[in-house]
């Protein structure tokens, strides 16, 4: 019996530690590598540089188990690994739209020439189409192995919050290969969730780092179009909830990525769209992706659009106004702030002499390093002490499930804006709120008064695609109720 392979990780941010952590937990040999020693040590200690919820377990796991370890070192990495992958940042180029590729390179420039034995070389950061062809060209005569060490594609498409499952259990492989063996080597390192039925995409390369790109395009172009029809719907008195959810009960359209509110941020959409699109210029089918131009520009509206609607929520202007603010992380489950909707329109409101006094589960350490000028608070109940307005901006679970009656008796007015669409409107106007939300209209029809039996049950609720519970809101009504009497 062959020995298992022993694998290397590049890169230990979500992606490349998320990667090791989850292969170390299905019995492999595991070395992340990284250049930034702060956070090797950081990691060999057992902690997380950032917050992904389940992920600390797993890594403490695979460093107690001996199976998972971490250096800094490439020529231990280089003797040590038959599989390694390259998982380090593709961020967006300073000023322009295309991606920086100097960590690939650096990566890759750093490995190549210490590789002296058979081995395969993986490609899992996102990059613009073609550069694993280049990277191929080069590895043999970079390496002293020569064509013996060889180079794939294996895209990842695991979610922020979501790195465990997604990298255990992920809706699909795709392996971008050039010969059969570097296909036999994925397939051992992926044996135990293909033994479990997710689906295996065989491909070349270039496909493979295409279906990358074009599955965040896509993404990103279903939450815009959902966010366009939000801006119709502010001016035909349409709601854009009831619309998402309609639209989504069809399963050619599905229902996935297409929550209106804030637009899309993060580390990955907003920049892997640019570098598409700038990458296509480069091949000479600029227009064949213009409309990409058009998802990123319907995206930035929407935080306009939200700094308009905190103005007019707080009577006309913000300067002098105590603003509330619920969210900063570009998505709950995530410490991430790049890029975050929520955290500009934090800092923009703020320029327009706002006070805002912003509170999120997370991100906040991450927030206060880069806004110290944003005031900070432990709690929801600090966001909205005396506020003039609240604004929830990333939908964190306790921001849904906080108390509109409490919060009421802690304001200095009752006026909420719900980027997200993540508070029950019917409650929190039936507790007194003049509640807000992009792309839904000021009056809604209290569900249990007009909706019947029937459309209630096929899920025609107050907050659409994400299902509110009607139950849970007629509670919430006739505390308020029995409060206000
Ligand atoms: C995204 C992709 O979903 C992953 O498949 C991909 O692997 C990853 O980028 C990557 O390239 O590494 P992620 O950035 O973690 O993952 O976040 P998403 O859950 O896709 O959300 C992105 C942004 O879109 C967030 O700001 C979120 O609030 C927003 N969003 C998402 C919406 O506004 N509406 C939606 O319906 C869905």
């Amino acid at each position: 019996m062959t020995k298992p392979p022993r694998i290397t990780v590049f890169g230990t941010g979500y992606l490349g530690t998320a990667h090791a952590a989850c292969l170390a937990s299905l019995g492999f040999d595991v070395l992340g590598v990284d250049i930034d020693a702060a956070r090797i040590a950081a990691l060999e200690a057992g902690r997380l540089p950032f917050y992904e919820l389940g992920l600390e377990p797993l890594l403490r796991e695979g460093l107690r188990s001996g199976r998972l370890g971490f250096t800094t070192s490439y020529p231990s990495a280089a003797e040590f690994g038959d599989v390694h992958f390259i998982c380090v940042g593709t961020p967006q180029r300073p000023g322009a739209p295309g991606a920086d590729l100097s960590q690939f390179e650096a990566c890759f420039a750093g490995l190549a020439p210490l590789l002296r034995r058979p081995c395969l070389v993986v490609g899992k950061s996102t990059v613009p189409p073609g550069t694993a062809a280049g990277y191929a060209r080069r590895l043999p005569v970079t390496s002293p192995a020569g064509a013996r060490v060889e180079l794939a594609w294996n895209p990842e498409f695991l979610r922020e919050g979501h790195a465990v499952a997604d990298t255990l259990r992920p809706d699909r492989i795709v392996a971008g290969v050039w010969s059969g063996r570097a296909e036999a080597a994925l397939r051992e390192v992926y044996a135990e969730p293909l033994a479990a039925g997710v689906p295996f995409v065989v491909t070349d390369p270039a496909t493979a780092e295409l279906v990358k790109a074009a599955a965040n395009a896509f993404l990103a172009t279903k939450i815009s179009f959902i966010n366009a029809m939000a801006e119709v719907c502010e001016v035909t008195g349409a709601d854009v909830l009831s619309l998402a959810d309609a639209l989504g009960r069809d399963p050619r359209i599905g229902g996935a990525a297409l929550r209106p509110g804030l637009g899309f941020g993060g580390g990955c959409l907003p920049k892997d769209i640019r570098a598409l699109a700038a990458r296509a210029a480069e091949l000479g089918v600029d227009q064949a992706l213009s409309f990409l131009h058009e998802v990123d520009a319907i995206n930035g509206r929407r935080r306009t659009r939200l700094v308009d609607l905190a103005r007019e929520a707080a009577g006309g202007r913000l300067e002098g106004r105590r603003v509330g603010v619920l969210g900063l992380a570009f998505k709950p489950g995530s410490d991430d702030i790049r890029d975050s909707p929520a955290l500009e329109v934090a800092v923009r409101i703020r320029a327009l002499g706002a006070r805002v006094v912003a509170f999120d589960p997370a991100a906040m350490d991450r927030a206060r390093r880069v806004h110290p000028d944003l005031d900070y608070t432990g709690s929801v109940l600090g966001a909205a002490r005396d506020a003039d307005v609240l604004l929830l901006l990333t939908e964190w679970p306790e921001f849904s499930t906080a108390d509109p009656k409490v919060l009421a008796k802690t304001v200095a007015r009752q006026t909420v804006v719900d980027a997200r669409h993540a508070l029950d409107a019917a409650a929190w106007r039936a507790c007194g709120w003049d509640y807000r939300a992009p792309g839904r209209p000021g009056g809604i029809r209290p569900a249990a008064a007009s909706d019947g039996p029937a459309a209630r049950g096929s899920g025609a609720t107050d907050r659409g695609v994400t299902g509110a519970g009607d139950a849970a809101r007629a509670r919430v009504e006739v505390a308020c109720l029995a409060a206000a009497s």
